[in-house]
Parts: C-alpha cells; sequence; structure tokens
C-alpha cells in the first residue's frame, strides 16, 4: 500500500488549477443510463470513484470509452442492459446507489445492493427509497439488496425530510422518463445538483428550479445524446485555499467558480486572510496570524462537511479557540484522533470539537480512514515541524487528482512511496 511522506514547514506559492467536480461528475455518468445515445461527458477527473463509475457502467454493458478527462459512453445495441449493481461495485463506493433512480425510470426495475455502514456515519438511503415509492416503484430489501420495480413511475410531489443531496439527485433522474410532472420540495441547492440538471437539460430533460428548494420535473418519452463540461471541484478547491491558509502561502486558485464557496470564503476572511475573487479564479494571501473562526456544517450554500476536516487544521494553528460543529453527518470526526498524535489539542463532544488553536504540530505517521480526513493530514503534514508519513492514501486517490503534484509544484516537500 503506499505512503504519502511530508516535510513540513514550507510556505506555497505560485497557481494551480482545479480539476473537474468529483460530486457533479458521478451522478452525471451514471444519469447515462438515461438514454441510449452518445453523451461525450468533459472535465471528468481522473480518480478510483470515475474508475468505479465507469466499472459499474460497463458491467451494465454501457459501452465506454475513457481518455484522460473526457468520457464517452452510448448503448451497446448487441447486448441488454442488466439493472444490477453488485455489492463488490457498491461496498467501494455509496454513490453507486445512484443507479436506482435512472434504472428503475428507463427499465422499470433496478437491483441495488444496500450500502453499508461506512466510516463517515451510518448514511442510510430511506429518503430515496421513499421518494421511489412516491413515484410509484415497488420496493422490496432480499439479500441485502434494494429491488425495486414498476411498470411506468408516475410523478407526483415528494417532500424530502432532509435536503439529502443523492436522494434529490436520484428522484431527479427517476422523474425525468416518469409519466407526468414531480416537484421535489426541501430539494438539495448544492452546485452539484445544479450541473447534473443542466447536464439532463441537455439531453432533453424539462427541469425547473435547479439550486432551489423546490425542483420541478416534466417526463418525456426519450432523452438524446450531447456533449458536457462538468464543473469545477469546489471541495478541492476549498482544500487549496486552506492550505495556502496554513502555510501563510500567496496562492492563484484557477479554474475554479468562487461564488460555491461563498460561505469558506467568508470564514476565511473572517480568519484575517486575504482573499481576491475574480470570475474564475481565487487568489489567497495568508497571513501570520490566524483568528479563531466557529464554523458549523450544513447543507449548502451553508459550510460544507466536505471542509470540516481541513478547517480544523486552520483552527489548530489559529490564534485561540473555536468550535466546531458537524450537523450534517454523525461520526465524522475520524481525523481528530490522528490530529492529536499530531499534537492537536482537541476535545470531542458529541457533535462539537473544542480546537484549542496556538498548536504546534510535530509529523508523526497517521493513518486515513475517508477522504476528507486524508485531506486533513496532508494539510496537517504540511505545517507539522518535520516528517509526517500518512498512510492508507487510497481514500485520497478517491477524490484528489494530482494530489501530489499539484502540491509540489505550490514548494510543498510531498512525495509517495509504494511498499
Ligand atoms: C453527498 C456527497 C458527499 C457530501 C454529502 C453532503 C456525493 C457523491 N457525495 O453525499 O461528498 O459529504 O453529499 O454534502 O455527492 N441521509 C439519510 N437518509 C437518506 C440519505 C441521506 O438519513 O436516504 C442522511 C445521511 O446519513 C447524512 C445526511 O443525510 O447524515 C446527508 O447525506 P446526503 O446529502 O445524502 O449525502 P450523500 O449524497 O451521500
Amino acid at each position: 500500500m503506499d505512503k504519502i511522506i511530508i516535510e513540513g514547514g514550507y510556505s506555497l506559492s505560485g497557481e494551480v488549477n482545479i480539476s473537474g467536480s468529483k460530486n457533479s461528475a458521478l451522478p452525471i455518468l451514471i444519469s447515462t443510463i438515461l438514454t441510449d445515445e452518445r453523451c461525450i461527458i468533459k472535465n471528468v477527473p481522473e480518480l478510483k470513484d470515475i474508475e468505479t463509475a465507469v466499472s459499474l457502467l460497463a458491467y451494465m454493458n454501457k459501452k465506454v470509452i475513457r481518455k484522460k478527462n473526457v468520457v464517452e459512453i452510448i448503448s451497446d445495441t448487441k447486448k441488454n442492459i442488466k439493472y444490477i449493481a453488485p455489492y463488490d461495485l457498491v461496498k467501494k463506493m455509496r454513490a453507486s446507489f445512484l443507479v436506482a433512480g435512472p434504472l428503475l425510470a428507463k427499465y422499470g426495475k433496478a437491483e441495488v445492493s444496500l450500502p453499508g455502514g461506512c466510516a463517515i456515519g451510518v448514511r442510510p438511503v430511506d429518503i430515496h427509497i421513499e421518494g421511489f415509492k412516491k413515484l410509484g416503484a415497488n420496493v422490496e430489501l432480499r439479500n441485502g439488496n434494494v429491488i425495486l420495480s414498476c411498470k411506468k413511475l408516475s410523478g407526483n410531489n415528494i417532500i424530502l425530510r432532509y435536503p439529502s443531496v443523492g436522494a434529490t439527485e436520484n428522484l431527479i433522474m427517476a422523474s425525468c422518463l416518469a409519466k407526468g410532472k414531480t416537484i421535489i420540495k426541501n430539494s438539495a441547492r448544492e452546485p452539484e445538483i445544479v450541473d447534473l440538471c443542466n447536464f439532463l437539460v441537455s439531453i432533453g430533460a424539462k427541469i425547473v428550479g435547479a439550486g432551489t428548494d423546490s425542483i420541478t420535473i416534466w417526463g418525456v418519452d426519450k432523452l438524446y445524446g450531447t456533449e458536457y463540461t462538468v464543473i469545477p471541484d469546489r471541495i478541492e478547491t476549498g482544500t487549496y485555499l486552506i492550505a495556502g491558509a496554513i502555510t501563510s502561502g500567496n496562492i492563484r486558485i484557477r479554474n475554479c467558480i468562487p461564488k460555491h464557496l461563498t460561505s469558506v470564503i467568508t470564514k476565511l476572511k473572517r480568519a484575517g486572510l486575504k482573499v481576491i475573487c475574480d470570475t474564475n479564479s481565487i487568489t489567497l494571501i495568508g497571513k501570520k496570524k490566524i483568528k479563531p473562526i466557529d464554523i458549523v456544517t450544513e447543507p449548502y450554500p451553508g459550510f460544507p462537511t466536505d471542509l470540516q476536516a481541513q478547517w480544523m487544521i486552520l483552527m489548530c494553528i489559529a490564534n485561540g479557540r473555536s468550535i466546531i460543529k458537524e450537523s450534517v453527518f454523525e461520526n465524522r470526526f475520524m481525523h481528530v484522533a490522528e490530529l492529536q498524535r499530531l499534537g492537536a489539542k482537541l476535545h470531542i463532544s458529541d457533535d462539537t470539537v473544542i480546537v484549542e488553536g496556538n498548536s504546534k504540530l510535530i509529523g508523526a505517521p497517521v493513518m486515513v480512514s475517508d477522504l476528507r480526513a486524508g485531506a486533513a493530514l496532508v494539510l496537517a503534514g504540511l505545517v507539522a515541524k518535520g516528517k509526517t508519513i500518512i498512510h492508507r492514501v487510497y481514500h485520497l486517490d478517491r477524490g484528489y487528482e494530482n494530489l501530489e503534484q499539484k502540491l509540489r509544484n505550490l514548494g510543498a516537500k510531498i512525495y509517495r512511496i509504494s511498499d
């Protein structure tokens, strides 16, 4: 298994290009199940999770050609679609459950392994399933699989009990080919939902309201092909912003959408950092003294849970005590024990961590438990004195394209070794 080694204490400077959004690319790739025609998706990041999505589509007998950041998908006229997402692929990536909506809408059946528990909490799929039932699907649980069937889905009014990103995506995809009109209320408002809807509209779907908490979809009979470019990854952008901030760096982040990070940029400015936004780039100028700033993670447009762990590193070196509250996921503090090994002064109580600040982090061996916890450990390694050795880096490969190369270009001393 690979390890990442970081020699901390170097200030970052220069420019970094942001890759396509993992969390947009995944549902967009999966939504091509809804059409038989050729879709060419550009700006798809080269990541393990994308590999899993491509394997899943290929397993289902879609023809998939992937060349660097471009993925081309079309139905194979010689083979029937398999409407099954097996355990081996779903256990690798929870987002595999997103095949349920498009399979049900296009083929009237789907058999998807139930995603089990994962490192960041229980993560059930009850909101997805309640929504499918509202659209007229029969749902059974057999041998660890969710088995969905219907003659033809019928549009309905669905009120989500929580604005789940995945459930909103699954139900939008399902409604695109349903009979009549569906209104999804209390829908998630994330930029990735808007991106998915823009893609679906480009293949002929009728959707309004994406980006608000009420999305209306008019079902159509058929969807077509398209060429589409995925939006930049806002979580990768936020991670580099924090990397610049913790190393008193001076960095320019290119190919990003600053308005997708308003909540984060507001907090960075309150912490005393200089952040200058252009249409599609951000310049961050670090400061020696960082002010402690509390955060509460929330659905978009609130502070993203996917940047909570990284924010904790900034607060570790801030000039006083701050509070971090995780309201989206339970058990998303797996990084805390590892950070304590580096000397961070952190106290957990339920969904809250009190960060003492003024920590002098010192390099040590640490282990990654999930993707964003891994990003936080890399950031910690950039500021820790001496050498930090990061184990189980395969989690990072799920979500950060060319991480070490991009950081090295900014002046970090980081490299990977294989056992
Ligand atoms: C997506 C993102 C993930 C991000 C999360 C929240 C992808 C591939 N992943 O995950 O990076 O951290 O949004 O912004 O886009 N829940 C239920 N029942 C359900 C569904 C969800 O209780 O049926 C709960 C979850 O356990 C969690 C909360 O709702 O506590 C948010 O989950 P959700 O928004 O669905 O996240 P994902 O779509 O899994």
